[in-house]
């Protein structure tokens, strides 16, 4: 087989980028140790309480002043464990005036979840031994299903919960 030099050139070119780029991806990777942003913190999943953030008290919605939020959530088939209200019920309804800032946090005990309220820019993996979360904007009043987009078992279609953005 007869190739021309410039082909030679440049499928000597394609291919070392290749490597190249494989090898740095493997350095950061193993030798560096990076791994996505919002997996940065890890948890021990069969005790998440050990964890301040997920401590039954602290579950749910925490208002920090000045329009800041922090929501602590423990995923398990098929729950969003958002703490629990005055009359010791499990609360399933989120509720913020408009343009709060809300910090998620959120943490498996068994299998990987997704959490996603739908219509909104976050979209995170759950898994079990980290700690996912982001901070956002919420400018647009309306009520936004929080949805688990990972499959996690035979309850997976039932595991929701509900965030409200009021006037
Ligand atoms: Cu949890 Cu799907």
């Amino acid at each position: 087989m007869h190739l021309h030099k410039y082909e030679k050139i440049w499928l000597i070119f394609g291919i070392s980028s290749l490597v190249l780029f494989l090898a740095i991806l493997a350095y950061g990777a193993f030798w560096k140790g990076t791994h996505p942003q919002s997996h940065a913190e890890v948890i021990d999943p069969d005790n998440v309480e050990a964890h301040e953030s997920f401590q039954p008290e602290h579950l749910g919605l925490n208002d920090m002043g000045d329009g800041q939020y922090v929501v602590n959530i423990v995923a398990s088939a098929f729950n969003y464990d958002l703490g629990k209200d005055d009359d010791e019920k499990p609360v399933n309804t989120i509720r913020v005036p408009k343009g709060s800032t809300i910090l998620f946090q959120v943490t498996s005990t068994d299998v990987v979840h997704g959490f996603n309220p739908a219509g909104t820019n976050v979209n995170m993996m759950v898994e079990p031994g980290y700690v996912s979360s982001y901070e956002t904007v919420f400018n647009k009043p309306g009520t936004y299903t929080i949805v688990c987009n990972e499959y996690c078992g035979i309850g997976h279609h039932m595991m929701h919960a509900t965030l409200e953005v009021y006037e």
